[in-house]
């Protein structure tokens, strides 16, 4: 049997993606409560987690989530192993993959990120790149969830850059029956590739330049910094200062809209500290569904999760 992988939502089913968010649901609601003792999927297996970027929540969330589940996290930078540049990635994840169980990688190169899969033999998880971010997206499906109800016939609407949460968002559009309503700057919008996807996909996508336009009676409002990891800062503030999420922009979403952002934030650039600290804002709960998402994920890759 081939490894489990997690890599993009796109590589999965809507049943996959759905039977793994019910999994998060159930997790979260049996955590440290005496029904969790059977949720140890990893009993006595090793997850490397590797960092060749900063993280906070990503690094924080998988090494509780695998500890809860009863295995052990192994913490590697990148700069430690210095990733394709000792040897190269393939060996690498052949390495890796007889000393642990699964691993969980942060690395830019997507195409490094799937070399490193195309070579495990245990399952890898994609703790962000330059190009996705699903992880991320499954937290934030779960918190849309448990505020505004079922996905499906939602309205969604993301304003500012084009980068990889939205990407993984786009790939959900492909897999969900929601709208996603994107302004971003002409020059910041999503790549064609990923348009096309979204078009052959089914994805309900509706690009505009137009903060407004995108925000019009939606249910959630989402926006990330302007500047990501690897982007070079050119004329990003000047093009995204339009798409900054403030109150009158919230005012023009559905009355019981939330606002999500999957931090770390820069306030007073993409987003205002009153949609940041307001009541319509869940950031710190989809922080928090990052470990009970990945949980779900985890206990997939290690087959403990079916569609
Ligand atoms: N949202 C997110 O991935 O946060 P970190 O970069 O802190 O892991």
């Amino acid at each position: 049997m081939p490894p489990r992988h997690f890599i993009d939502l796109s590589d999965f089913t809507t049943r996959e993606l759905r039977a793994m968010l019910d999994a998060g649901r159930d997790i979260k609601a049996r955590r440290r409560t005496p029904a969790s003792q059977g949720d140890r999927p990893l009993d006595g297996k090793t997850v490397a987690m590797i960092f060749d970027q900063p993280s906070l929540r990503t690094r924080a969330s998988f090494e509780v989530g695998i500890r809860e589940l009863g295995g052990a996290p192994m913490m590697v930078t990148g700069r430690e192993i210095e990733l394709g540049e000792r040897e190269s990635v393939a060996d690498t994840a052949r390495v890796f993959s007889r000393y642990v169980d699964a691993i969980m990688i942060r690395i830019l190169d997507h195409g490094q990120l799937r070399e490193f899969a195309r070579h495990a033999t245990v399952p890898v998880i994609n703790g962000l790149t330059k190009t996705s971010h699903p992880c991320q997206v499954m937290a934030d499906i779960m918190t849309f969830e448990e505020h505004r109800g079922s996905l499906q016939k939602a309205r969604i609407a993301w304003t500012g850059d084009s980068n990889n949460v939205l990407a993984s968002w786009i790939h959900a559009a492909g897999r969900f029956d929601f709208e996603l309503h994107v302004a971003t700057p002409a020059e910041l919008a999503p790549s064609r590739a990923l348009q096309d996807w979204a078009s052959e996909n089914g994805a309900r996508l509706k690009l505009t330049t137009k903060p407004e336009e995108a925000v019009e009676g939606a249910d959630c409002v989402i926006t990330d910094c302007w500047v990501s990891m690897g982007d070079k800062e050119g004329n990003r503030h000047n093009l995204l200062r339009p798409f900054q999420v403030d109150e009158a922009l919230m005012r023009r979403a559905a009355r019981e809209a939330v606002f999500m952002h999957c931090l770390p934030a820069t306030r007073g650039e993409e987003v205002t500290d009153a949609v940041m600290d307001g009541p319509q804002s869940v950031v710190y709960d989809e922080a928090e569904n990052r470990l009970h998402a990945q949980k779900a994920i985890l206990a997939w890759c290690f087959g403990q999760v079916q569609a």
